[in-house]
């Protein structure tokens, strides 16, 4: 049987989505940095849902990590049929104030190694009858968000990477689906360095069991993209409604 290969799994919206994909027995290959996390995460996975379950422990910010999923991939003959580019972050505050090394740290996660991994297993995608990218962006794909510019800016990139790559792909077995989850509760909000936030952000943060429940139901039923949960459905149609500075200045209120 294929492999899943799901980035960032090992906690927050990737461990979820990993889930969903171990409760429908398929087998999976995680990626994250935290070895001893994803070691337990495989354990669990294998005696609850009886599936092979793989782990490989990478800083996906540098610039050999693909190369190495690459030979990880190679050596041991693993077939894939799923990638999911989940792993990700963001870095709360202005562009002036935050380093320059942080920012191109945060871009390669969120825009090269997404960009990379399609690229390096397209190849092995296309020799199953059917199989699936899932790239998992942002609501803040949809519009500049001011103190998460950047960020806000890779989640755009992914988003329109991934429909550009859609269309591509059309005539191959493999489809292709873009998830934009908005608030959720995971570790997101402590890595960007926005505890002031927290108590706000949890008033409409969702599940990251739910958020991975629609996203992995979205990706086999081959939506080209998927915004979970009616908030954040209503607040990107809004974008679309409204000229761009009103949202932009909702956000700049919100994110202070
Ligand atoms: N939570 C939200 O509110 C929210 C909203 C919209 C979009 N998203 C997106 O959803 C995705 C998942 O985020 P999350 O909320 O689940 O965040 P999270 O709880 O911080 O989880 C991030 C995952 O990515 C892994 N990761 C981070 N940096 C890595 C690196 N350099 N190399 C390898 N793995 C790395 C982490 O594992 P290790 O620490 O073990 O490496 C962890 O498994 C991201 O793309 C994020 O942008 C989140």
């Amino acid at each position: 049987m294929a492999y899943a290969l799901v980035t960032g799994a090992s906690g927050g919206i990737g461990l979820e989505l990993a889930r969903e994909l171990a409760k429908r027995k398929i087998d999976l290959l995680l990626i994250a940095r935290s070895s001893s996390r994803l070691e337990e995460i495989c354990k669990e996975f294998r005696a609850t849902y009886s599936i092979k379950a793989e782990y490989l422990s990478v800083d996906l910010s540098l610039p050999d990590a693909v190369t190495q999923i690459e030979n990880w991939i190679a050596t041991n003959s693993f077939a894939v049929n799923i990638l999911v580019n989940n792993a990700g972050y963001g870095i709360w505050g202005r562009v002036d104030a935050t380093s320059k090394e942080s920012l191109n740290n945060m871009m390669q996660l969120n825009m090269i190694v997404v960009t990379n991994l399609c690229h390096v297993l397209i190849p092995e995608l296309k020799k199953h009858p059917q199989s699936y990218i899932l790239n998992v962006a942002s609501t803040a794909a949809y519009q500049a968000v001011p103190t998460l510019a950047t960020y806000a800016a890779t989640k755009a990139f992914v988003l329109l990477f991934t429909r550009g790559l859609r269309l591509e792909l059309q005539n191959t077995s493999i489809s292709v689906t873009c998830l934009s989850p908005g608030a959720t509760s995971t570790n997101f909000i402590d890595r960007a360095g926005m505890e002031a936030l927290k108590e706000k952000a949890e008033k409409f943060s969702m599940k990251a069991e739910e958020v991975a429940k629609i996203g992995i139901e979205g990706m086999f039923n081959k939506k080209a993209e998927i915004l979970p949960g009616f908030v954040n459905w209503i607040s990107v149609q809004l974008t679309y409604l409204v000229p761009k500075f009103i949202p932009e200045k909702i956000a700049a209120g919100l994110y202070k």
